[in-house]
């Protein structure tokens, strides 16, 4: 069996480059030692050598196989340890998992997609995908907020992003800062009046769970439907191949049947945002 395809053998990873997005999230350009297709949405296990795994989902397009961006926040140990790598050290990467975002199901369809801090990374492969493809979908709005304009990620990006003929960028930051013009409020702010066909719309947001929660409450006050309304449930996750149960949210696996969850299927799950 090709590594690729066995869940559970990392294959061997080379950092090309690390990329300071914020003063605490950075991008790991990587080339793994064979290419792995993966799925908008669908998430990696990375090794860091002699310290453990942890699940991250590429940042990056996933018409770009040779090649893998993750985008990672310094949290914890393993976070932390990534954080000091260089270019030209070594790490593992198994899978993909999960199902990723239903794509063709947004076909046709006003896309909004909602990201906080540094959940806009799992969204920017989502991004790509939509971008790259843009005449499939009626419009697509990015709704991006991050607690300060330093710790907005991919910030070089959102011009052009923005600039995309079907394509509607905003960006918003907690509170006031020095020399920021723009909004200003949580993610929220922009889900006020969307001007957007609802019947004909689906909601894909990722971000802090207590930021799901109150996108989700806002998007049900606008007229979304819990079907309309996917979320990224980025819980803790450790086989990701359905084994260990880590990450059961009432009768789903969410590495296996997410993590991107449709809110009609979670909607009854007690203390669902923790
Ligand atoms: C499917 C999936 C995709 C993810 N994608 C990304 C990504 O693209 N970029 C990124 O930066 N992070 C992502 N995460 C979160 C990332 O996996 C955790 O931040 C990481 O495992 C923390 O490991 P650590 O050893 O550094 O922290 P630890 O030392 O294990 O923990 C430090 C702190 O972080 C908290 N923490 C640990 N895991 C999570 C988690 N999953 N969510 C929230 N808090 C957590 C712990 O409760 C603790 O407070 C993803 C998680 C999942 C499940
Ligand atoms: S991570 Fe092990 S069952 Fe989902």
């Amino acid at each position: 069996m090709a590594k690729a395809q066995n869940p559970y053998y990392p294959i061997e990873t080379e950092i090309l480059e690390v990329i300071e997005e914020t003063p605490t999230i950075k991008t790991f350009l990587l080339q793994p030692q064979e290419p792995i297709p993966f799925k908008a949405g669908q998430f990696m296990e990375l090794t860091v050598p002699g310290l453990g795994e942890a699940p991250f989902t590429p940042s990056s397009s996933p018409l770009q196989t040779e090649k893998m961006e993750i985008t990672v926040l310094r949290t914890g140990t393993v976070t932390d340890a990534l954080h000091e790598m260089k270019a030209g050290q070594k790490l593992g990467l198994r899978g993909p998992f999960g199902k990723g975002y239903p794509v063709e199901k947004l076909y046709g369809k006003e896309v909004l997609v909602v990201g906080g801090g540094v959940g806009l990374a799992p969204l920017r492969s989502l991004i790509y995908t939509l971008l790259d493809d843009i005449g499939k979908f009626k419009r697509v709005s990015i709704k991006y907020g991050a607690r300060t304009p330093q710790e907005l990620c991919f910030r070089s990006e959102f011009e052009e992003w923005g600039s995309k003929k079907g394509v509607d960028m905003k960006v918003t930051i907690d509170l006031p800062a020095p020399g920021w013009t723009g909004t200003v409020g949580l993610v929220t702010v922009l889900l006020e009046k969307l001007n957007i066909d609802l019947k004909n719309s689906y909601a894909v947001s990722c971000g802090p769970e207590v930021m799901l929660k109150f996108v989700t409450l806002k998007l049900l006050e606008e007229g979304f439907e819990p079907e309309q309304i996917y979320l990224s449930m980025n819980r803790n996750m450790s086989c990701g191949v359905g084994k260990c149960g880590h990450c059961i949210v009432g009768r789903y696996f969410l590495c296996k049947d997410g993590p991107d969850m449709c809110y009609a299927d979670i909607m009854d799950v007690p203390n669902l945002f923790g």
